[in-house]
């Protein structure tokens, strides 16, 4: 049988369960009791420990605040009828969290530090888990650069942390999104594929003036010709035209390798769904939602989980679109991706880690 990691545990003096609302949660505005924390230095992995959720002490010449060396994941957990912890795909996250790290030259992050770390974390905030429909435990990994030092180099000290909330949706109504052809959220030989603090910094103010003209998503395009669909951001996107699902490819290195958009695709191909991995042009969905080959358009990640759209922007006009049938994949996928978190049917890919 596998030991588990010795992890010293500071437990808080006082929980602040009680004073929580869990039928108003704002995402990512409420933080669990602890969290769990290890630091790189030497070369190695140390320290790794949980200890009551808390302010870090911050040093102003720290290289994260200069320099931007900082990686995240996103993940959920859920709780099943018996009260047992369900984590979604968590191996999945500790595969990209490494895959960010070699890009933004970080250090590798031991596949048990992550797994124990987050394992026994959730264990202790087990309460923490809501009980609502819909309602989850986000899990926040996230390291960064810790050297004191304002030259431009990869820091030699990183911290690594996983903070826990209690959420209900990102998205609370289906979205409206508008396909950005001005600003440009990744490059080939750029960021984008990872999961790194500066890509979501700059697409901030690109993102405002969306939103200051009613939006509240842009549909990203590649940053060379502006004619191809890439992401939304805060999610992967995916289209159904004329009976077949389309979703942009990973292999440019501009887009973010969605868990939930693996998780999608891989459902559609085991309902024998038609799909294509492959880049819609801004002209070819022009053209769908002008002649009636539009089918539906959604969202694909962890905190968004499967967001419908219902309002898309191109070229400056708005195409409202049409109701979903029940039926449509995006209502079935999520029916389908919900059951399989909460346990109510089979998890034939193995994605749920119980607690
Ligand atoms: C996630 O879905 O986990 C993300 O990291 C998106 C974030 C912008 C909330």
């Amino acid at each position: 049988m596998k030991t588990q990691l010795a992890l010293p545990i500071t437990k808080v003096q006082n929980s602040r369960i009680a004073e929580t609302d869990f039928s108003n949660l704002v995402f990512g505005r409420t933080i669990s009791d602890h969290m769990f924390v290890a630091d790189y230095k030497n070369g190695e992995w140390c320290d790794a420990r949980i200890v009551p959720y808390a302010s870090l002490n911050l040093n102003p010449a720290n290289a994260t605040l200069h320099y931007g060396q900082s990686i995240f994941e996103g993940l959920k957990a859920y709780r099943n009828e018996e009260g047992k912890i369900l984590i979604f795909r968590a191996d999945a996250n500790w595969r990209r969290l490494n895959e960010s790290a070699e890009r933004m030259c970080m250090p590798e992050l031991p596949e048990e530090i992550f797994m124990e770390g987050l394992t026994q974390l959730i264990d202790l905030d087990r309460n923490w888990v809501p009980t609502a429909k819909g309602a989850s435990l986000y899990i926040r990994p996230f390291m960064f650069a810790t050297d004191d030092y304002i030259g431009v180099k990869p820091s030699d000290t990183y911290t690594f942390i996983i903070l826990t909330c209690p959420v209900g949706n990102y998205y609370n109504k289906p979205v409206s999104v508008k396909v950005e052809t001005t600003f440009t959220r990744a490059t080939e030989g750029g960021t984008g594929a990872a999961k790194t603090a500066g890509n979501y910094a700059a697409s901030l103010y690109p993102a405002r003036q969306a939103q200051k003209a009613g939006y509240d998503q842009l549909l990203w395009t590649d940053g060379k010709s502006h004619s191809k669909i890439e992401e939304s951001g805060t999610m992967n996107i995916m289209f159904k035209i004329n009976g077949k699902l389309i979703t942009a490819p990973t292999h440019t290195g501009t887009i973010l390798k969605g868990i939930t958009r693996d998780s999608v695709i891989q459902l559609a191909k085991d309902w024998n769904e038609p799909l294509e991995e492959r880049f819609l042009t801004v002209s070819e969905l022009e053209t769908a939602l002008q002649e009636g080959t539009f089918e539906e358009a959604f969202g694909t990640g962890t905190a968004a989980t499967i967001a419908h759209v219902q309002r898309i922007n191109v070229n400056g006009k708005d195409y409202d679109l049409p109701q979903k049938p029940t039926d449509a994949f995006s209502h079935r996928v999520l029916a389908e991706l919900d059951g399989i978190k909460y346990g109510l049917v089979q998890d034939p890919h193995k994605w749920i880690l119980s607690v």
